[in-house]
């Protein structure tokens, strides 16, 4: 209800506060929390600007401290922050013992976390985020687009990556036109969301198959929505954080400029890489490539995706042609 959401931004405000007093005023926070983003090379003003926080070990910390202020179990249930187990007397903090990451809309309240561990350790997920709740839907909000929104409309450009740190680092390298799908299927909300600011977004995803699997579904997402693309992929198992963190700010800013294809040449590489002289796979490939061209929004940029195909492969603009009606009858 009305009412609820109210109260859902309000806790989470609180929530915010409260995270952000950890990191910065307590023991626990300042050694494990800060000392971690620290480690990560965060300058202060950047902690800041992201308003990352820390969540303590205590299994209710948050949780006893928003009791206190007299919000409701129900209520803190609904916000996800707070867990009630069956026949347990108390509640629990879903975050514990986590540097926290306030996602924000795009005017800036805070909807949910991510939370991240401390230690990479194979027992639990490395992110944990809020639950849908009420005031948070995942498919709806992009990471960063808050504190980003500015730099996209001025870049005319918006750049795409994985995951929260990416977003952080690259501000930190003073690129700020960046946001992030927060590892999840990019959406046609979150698309929508970008189309407010710009009609050009340049991907630029983890080097790693994960990676390469995910941008190539965002490629075709983008397509689809009309969406101007480019496509970068960082060197081996690099993402825009640890690539950010090696080299010099114009370093990176020349090589997103200069490194990013379009699509078809990305694509290209990457599918002929795998599929080397079989002639099998590399049909396999060039099919692989026209689906995506199948869902370019405009016929005339179509005929000129598939001429640069033809030339490439030295495979005639009509096979081309058929193979992209059969695509098309396919996606209706
Ligand atoms: P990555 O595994 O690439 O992590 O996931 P990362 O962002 O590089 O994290 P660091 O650098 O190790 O801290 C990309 C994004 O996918 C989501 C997060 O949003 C993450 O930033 N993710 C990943 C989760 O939600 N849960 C996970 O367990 C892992
Ligand atoms: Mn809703
Ligand atoms: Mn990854
Ligand atoms: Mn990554
Ligand atoms: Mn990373």
């Amino acid at each position: 209800s009305q009412t609820d959401k109210e109260i859902l931004y309000k806790i989470h405000e609180i929530a915010n506060d409260f995270f952000q007093q950890q990191l910065f005023e307590t023991e626990e926070g300042k050694s494990v929390g800060y000392s971690y983003f620290k480690e990560r090379d965060l300058r202060d003003d950047i902690i800041r600007k992201f308003q990352l926080g820390y969540s303590p070990e205590q299994k209710d910390s948050f949780t006893k401290f928003a009791l206190d202020k007299n919000y409701s179990k129900e209520i803190l249930e609904k916000s996800g922050l707070s867990i009630f187990p069956e026949n347990t007397p108390t509640g629990v903090d879903r975050f514990r013992e986590r540097v926290m990451f306030p996602i924000h809309s795009f005017s800036g309240r805070v909807l949910g976390f991510g939370g991240r561990i401390l230690r990479n350790n194979v027992k639990t997920a490395k992110y944990l985020n809020s639950p849908e709740t009420e005031i948070y839907h995942k498919s709806n909000v992009l990471y960063g687009l808050n504190q980003s929104k500015q730099a996209i409309s001025k870049n005319n450009l918006c750049l795409l990556v994985e995951g929260y740190m990416d977003v952080i680092a690259l501000h930190q390298a003073g690129i700020e036109n960046v946001v992030s799908s927060s590892g999840t299927a990019l959406t046609v909300e979150q698309i929508k969301l970008i189309k407010r600011l710009t009609e050009n977004v340049t991907i630029l995803f983890d080097g790693d198959s994960a990676g390469i699997k995910a941008s190539f579904r965002s490629i075709d997402m983008l397509l689809s929505e009309a969406m101007n693309i480019r496509v970068l992929l960082f060197p081996d198992g690099d993402d825009p954080d640890s690539f950010s963190r090696k080299h010099p700010q114009e370093f990176v800013e020349n090589f997103i400029k200069n490194e990013a294809k379009d699509f078809i040449d990305f694509k290209a590489e990457i599918l002929l890489k795998d599929a080397g002289s079989d002639p099998i796979k590399k049909a396999e490939s060039i099919r692989d490539i026209v689906k995506s061209v199948a869902f370019v929004q405009n016929s005339l940029k179509q005929e000129v995706y598939l001429k640069e195909v033809s030339a490439k492969f030295g495979i005639s603009e009509q096979s081309l042609f058929n193979e992209l009606n059969v695509q098309k009858q396919v996606q209706k």
